[in-house]
């Protein structure tokens, strides 16, 4: 499917999976109201969890914000498009099934090329969460994507894997201080460089939705464990506990678990940006793999910009099962 035909159908009131530099994401009309309210059921989403608008031309903007301050403007100059997602007052235009019912929504303008042309094509905002089930892991695979959301009334425009794997950074310039919402491919810092001034991190993941579905965000079917600490201490852990069963996820090399069911998701403590595009292509392997138990190490890397949005993801994706060595 074309990106042209793509666009088509999700006019004519369907949805659409497609790519995005982030994670790929499960579109619809934004201006659709039945159309929106499919989104929620193909991913049984609580219908309090709002949704994010993707444009592909700032234009678009006017008719969504009811004002740009100027904190915003430098955000949107300096980042889009690409992974950071603004949060500003909704204008009249934009249905409150797409906010839930809240003031404000969620924009942002992604830099894949696919995307771009998709959303061009549409000509106007498509409301997309992540595509995947509300609690699993967000899909960064095409593959992946077709296996959680394959259902009647969903169409898929395939793309490469996404490059990024992290979700977009989400910052909400309707407080002051700005508020971190969510964060992401984008580092707190970058942001705070650029608005010359530091931001209030509130995980809004963890408060719009119930308690309960924090427990259950980005979360593989077999009980997850993270491992912290020294790459030997790590390995040493894991030799001790694991079972012949056990899906490892590795920092470094396979020396001495080559007989072990395990995946690299990066092979240097440093390279974040490997770890960021695995992790979710990890978890979803083990859950096509039918794994019960898995092991994810975590890079030993608290300065790399990317550090905060990983370890976000994962305290949830594990409730919170992090093991420190
Ligand atoms: O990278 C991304 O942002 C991906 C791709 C597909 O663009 N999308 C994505 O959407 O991650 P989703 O729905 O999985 O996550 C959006 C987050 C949720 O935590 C939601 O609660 C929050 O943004 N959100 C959306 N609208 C909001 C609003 N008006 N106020 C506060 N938070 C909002
Ligand atoms: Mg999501």
């Amino acid at each position: 499917m074309t990106p042209q035909e793509a666009a088509q159908q999700l006019l004519n009131g369907a949805l659409v999976v497609f790519p995005t530099e982030t994670v790929y994401g499960l579109g619809a009309l934004s201006t659709d109201d039945e159309a929106v309210k499919n989104i929620y059921s193909a991913k049984g989403r609580p219908q309090q969890n709002p949704l994010i608008l993707h444009i592909a031309d700032r234009s678009q903007l006017d008719e969504l914000f009811l004002s740009v301050p100027g904190a915003a403007q430098k955000l949107i100059d300096h980042f889009w498009p690409g992974p950071l997602t603004l949060c500003l007052e909704k204008s009249e235009a934009v249905s409150d099934l797409v906010t839930a019912g809240l003031p404000t929504v969620c924009v942002r303008m992604p830099k894949d090329p696919i995307a771009q042309e998709f959303l061009k094509a549409v000509g106007a905002p498509v409301a997309a969460p992540s595509a995947n089930l509300s609690g699993k892991p967000s899909t960064t695979r095409f593959q992946d994507a077709l296996t959680q959301l394959q259902q009647d009334g969903v169409f898929f425009l395939e793309g490469n894997d996404t490059p990024l794997g992290l979700e977009s950074t989400v910052i909400d310039c309707t407080r002051s201080p700005i508020r971190l919402l969510r964060p992401g491919s984008i580092s707190q810092q970058e942001i705070e460089k650029v608005l010359a001034q530091p931001l209030i991190f509130e995980d809004q993941e963890g408060l719009i939705t119930s308690p309960g579905q924090l427990l259950n965000h980005y979360a593989p079917k077999g009980k997850l464990t993270v491992i912290l600490g020294n790459p030997l201490d790590r390995r040493e852990w894991m030799k001790e506990h694991q079972t012949v069963s056990t899906m490892l996820g590795l920092v470094g090399t396979s020396k001495g678990f080559e007989n072990s069911n395990h995946l690299i998701l990066a092979e240097e403590e440093g390279d974040l940006e490997s770890y960021s595009r695995e992790m979710y292509a990890f978890l979803n392997y083990c859950d096509a793999q039918g794994a019960e138990e898995i092991f994810l190490e975590a890079p030993k890397n608290p300065q790399h910009p990317l550090y905060q949005a990983i370890m976000n993801r994962l305290q949830k994706a594990s409730s919170e099962n992090i093991i420190r060595l």
